[in-house]
C-alpha cells in the first residue's frame, strides 16, 4: 500500500484505467483506458468541447464514470471505502485544476502553509523562486495577477508532494518561457518523487515533451506517443 510520498518503486503502477465510458448529452469517449506508471508523464490533447476535462475528473476520482474501472496504486476505487478514498486523495493525489481555487482571505504564504501543515512538508524556497512567486508570496491571493495565482496553485500542490499529478490546463495563464519552466518543474518532480503526471492541455509543444501524448478525438483516446 502507498501512503503519501512514502514508497518509491520506479515500475510502479500508479493509475490504471480500463474501458472507460461517459456520457453528458452525448457521448463523450468509451472504452478509455490508460496506464501511467511512476516517474512517467501523460499528455492528453483535444479539441475544446472533446471531454479531456471529464476524462481528467473521472482519473482523479472527483467524478464517476458511467462505465469502466479505476485502479489507483492497484487498489479499485469503486470498492474502496469513503474513508479511504478520502485518504488516497489528501495524501497522494494532486490537483492542479481552474476550478481548484486558493483560500480567498489568505495570502498566498498562508496557502502553501495550509498544504504544508496538512502533508508535513516544508514549503521549498527554492520552489517558490523557481516559480518567480517568492517576492509576491506574501501578498493576497486576490491581489495576485491570473498567472500568479496558477503559480501558486502549483507551488501548493508541489508542496504536498502528492504521488500523482493531475493538471488541466496549468499553463494557460502563462507566458511561453514561464510555461516551460513550469513543465520542467513537474518533470523533475516527478523524477525525483517516483511521481507520475497526466496533463490535459490544448498546447501541442508542451504535450510533446511529456513521455506519452494521447488524442481524444471522435470518442476514443488515441495514442500519439
Ligand atoms: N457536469 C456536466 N454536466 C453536463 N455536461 C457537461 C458537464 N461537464 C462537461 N459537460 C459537457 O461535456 C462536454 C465536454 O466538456 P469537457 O470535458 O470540459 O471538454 P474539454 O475539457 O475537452 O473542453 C462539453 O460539451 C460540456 O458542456
Ligand atoms: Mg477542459
Amino acid at each position: 500500500m502507498l501512503f503519501g510520498n512514502k514508497c518509491y518503486n520506479p515500475s510502479m503502477n500508479l493509475l490504471s484505467a480500463k474501458n472507460l465510458s461517459h456520457t453528458f448529452e452525448y457521448e463523450l469517449f468509451s472504452d478509455v483506458s490508460l496506464e501511467l506508471h511512476a516517474k512517467e508523464s501523460i499528455a492528453i490533447i483535444g479539441v475544446s468541447g472533446s471531454g479531456k476535462s471529464t476524462l481528467l475528473h473521472i482519473l482523479s476520482t472527483l467524478l464517476k464514470p458511467d462505465d469502466g474501472e479505476i485502479f489507483l496504486f492497484n487498489e479499485d476505487v469503486s470498492k474502496l471505502s469513503k474513508k479511504r478514498l478520502t485518504q488516497i486523495k489528501r495524501d497522494s493525489l494532486g490537483l492542479v485544476f481552474q476550478s481548484h481555487y486558493l483560500f480567498k482571505g489568505f495570502s498566498a504564504y498562508e496557502n502553501l502553509e495550509v498544504a504544508s501543515l496538512l502533508s508535513q512538508n516544508d514549503i521549498d524556497d527554492s520552489l517558490l523562486k523557481r516559480l518567480g512567486i517568492d517576492t509576491c508570496i506574501h501578498q493576497k491571493v486576490t491581489q495576485l495577477s491570473g498567472g500568479q495565482q496558477q503559480r501558486v496553485s502549483i507551488a501548493r500542490v508541489l508542496t504536498k508532494k502528492p504521488n500523482i499529478i493531475f493538471a488541466d490546463e496549468p499553463t494557460g495563464n502563462l507566458d511561453k518561457e514561464t510555461a516551460h519552466e513550469v513543465m520542467e518543474l513537474f518533470f523533475e518532480y516527478c523524477e525525483n518523487n517516483g511521481a507520475g503526471m497526466i496533463l490535459v492541455t490544448h498546447d501541442e509543444t508542451l504535450a510533446f515533451k511529456c513521455k506519452k501524448v494521447y488524442r481524444l478525438e471522435n470518442k476514443k483516446l488515441e495514442m500519439l506517443k
